[in-house]
């Protein structure tokens, strides 16, 4: 059986807080209340876009969230500081553990994707940047259909791209609303589980599997 596997990106592949640098210098101890509050409210915007069906790319989410953000914590910062995070946000870094945990999985005869509310051409520079691209057979986005995750739709959009309906095919996700959705549409669906204070959803709706690093998944996958 061929196992195909989707790799969710931002926050599972690729750590959103890798900003915190220059957010200290201009936000100071604010920086990781506001950081968090960004990616939440990044989120938000991609589900109420996509719920609406009035779509816009996820980069644009993320630049309105940041707006909001700095209305909501009080902090003038300037046009120039504002493109400076989104420059930084083209080129956020891998978590420590993605390069050996996606070479595991690739060297075992795994079919490796990215798949992501991202538009192609920013995961292609995000995941070349991270030094990472080269591992994945392809990269699928949810812009090709011009919906979010976690519409049942992208989901299936994705086991036609890929060409996963002959096998298994795996979500692989830190975003429990991802995990759900992909479970929700059929696939199998691995929750990275980065930190113990992470919380499932309480929907009655489990991941297959819970890792606490990626580096874990190919035993896991191997074994479930
Ligand atoms: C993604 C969002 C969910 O990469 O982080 O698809």
């Amino acid at each position: 059986m061929v196992t195909t596997l989707a790799f969710d990106v931002y926050g599972t592949l690729i750590d959103t807080h890798g900003v915190m640098t220059l957010l200290e210098e201009l936000v100071g101890d604010k920086a990781k209340d506001f950081s968090r509050t960004w990616r939440d409210k990044q989120l938000e915007y991609s589900f109420r876009k996509g719920l609406m069906q009035n779509y816009e790319t996820f980069a644009v989410c993320t630049s309105q969230a940041l707006d909001y953000t700095c209305a909501s914590y009080g902090a003038t910062l300037s046009a120039e500081q504002k493109k400076e995070l989104m420059a930084i946000y083209r080129v956020l870094p891998a978590f420590d553990d993605a390069k050996e945990g996606l070479t595991r999985l690739k060297d075992t005869g795994n079919r490796l994707f990215a798949f992501s509310n991202g538009a192609a051409d920013a995961l292609e520079i995000l995941l070349n940047n991270a030094g990472i691209r080269e591992l994945f057979l392809g990269v699928v986005s949810v812009d090709d259909i011009k919906s979010f995750k976690p519409n049942p739709a992208v989901y299936s959009h994705f086991l036609r791209k890929s060409g996963a309906t002959g096998g298994e095919s795996w979500l692989i996700s830190s975003n429990p609303f991802d995990v759900i959705g992909a479970i929700s549409a059929g696939m199998k669906s691995a929750w990275v589980r980065r930190s113990p204070e992470a919380i499932f959803d309480p929907w009655g709706i489990e991941p297959t599997i819970t890792v606490s690093s990626l580096v874990e998944l190919d035993d896991k996958i191997a074994r479930s």
